[in-house]
């Protein structure tokens, strides 16, 4: 895989920790949904640390002070369903007001290329700074839609991506064709099987979360 700027890849033991328990096919659909949502917290706290910021004056028992706070309505948070909607309450924890747009992109078992079924986003979602969320980026095709509709329909100029798990082929893709997006991936795999699976992966993120098969 290239070197790209726009890239983060966790090092950190805790969420490697939760990764070992997400991958592990025994672990059962209730544990698999915290893990994600724990794992997004971790990801979040690191991914959000630019977020703007405006003082405001607090008083404590003993006196007044001033303190930054996040600006509530400056982030949106755009899941690609299904999968990504696991990672909905992950950022919520951290970041509670803010607004969620949905994109409902399927990728065709055959081709792999991304197929659009859904799209419904915030107000003025072109001024905030919009976080995608899918914990797979395998051929990196529903990505790359998800964020060309956010850029060519909506106007949106600050975007980052959130992924779980990524292939090489998806984070080349993503970062080459968007270098203002940055990306933040938890764990790098090896690559993708015949069927655009990640390897070794975690299987179906989808189907795990929500007990499909
Ligand atoms: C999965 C996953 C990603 C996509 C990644 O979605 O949740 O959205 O594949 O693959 P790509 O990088 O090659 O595009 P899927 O199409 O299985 O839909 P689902 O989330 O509804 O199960
Ligand atoms: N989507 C998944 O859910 N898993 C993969 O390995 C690839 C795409």
């Amino acid at each position: 895989m290239q070197k790209f700027e726009n890239v983060t890849i966790f090092n950190h033991p805790l969420i490697s920790h939760k990764i070992a328990l997400l991958r592990d096919k025994n672990t059962d659909t209730k544990h698999f949904r915290e893990l994600v949502e724990e794992i997004t917290a971790l990801m979040a706290y690191e991914a959000l640390k630019d977020v703007p910021t405006k003082k405001i004056v607090v008083e404590t028992p003993l006196e007044s002070c001033s303190q930054n706070v996040v600006v509530d309505d400056s982030i949106a948070i755009v899941p690609i369903l299904r999968a990504g909607l696991g990672m909905v309450n992950g950022v919520h924890m951290l970041f509670p007001t803010a607004k969620v747009g949905h994109i409902g992109i399927y990728r065709d078992e055959e081709s792999l290329l991304p197929n659009e079924y859904y799209c419904k986003l915030p107000e003025n979602i072109k001024d905030k700074i919009c976080i995608v969320l899918d914990p797979m980026l395998a051929t990196g095709g529903s990505a790359k839609a998800t964020i060309d509709i956010l850029k060519k329909k909506y106007g949106c100029k600050k975007i980052k991506l959130m992924s779980i798990i990524a292939a090489p082929e998806g984070v080349d893709a993503v970062a080459k064709d968007h270098k203002d997006v940055k990306i933040f991936v938890s764990a790098l795999d090896r690559q993708l099987n015949e069927k655009g699976y990640i390897l070794p992966g975690l299987g179906d993120a989808g189907d795990r979360l929500f007990g499909t098969k």
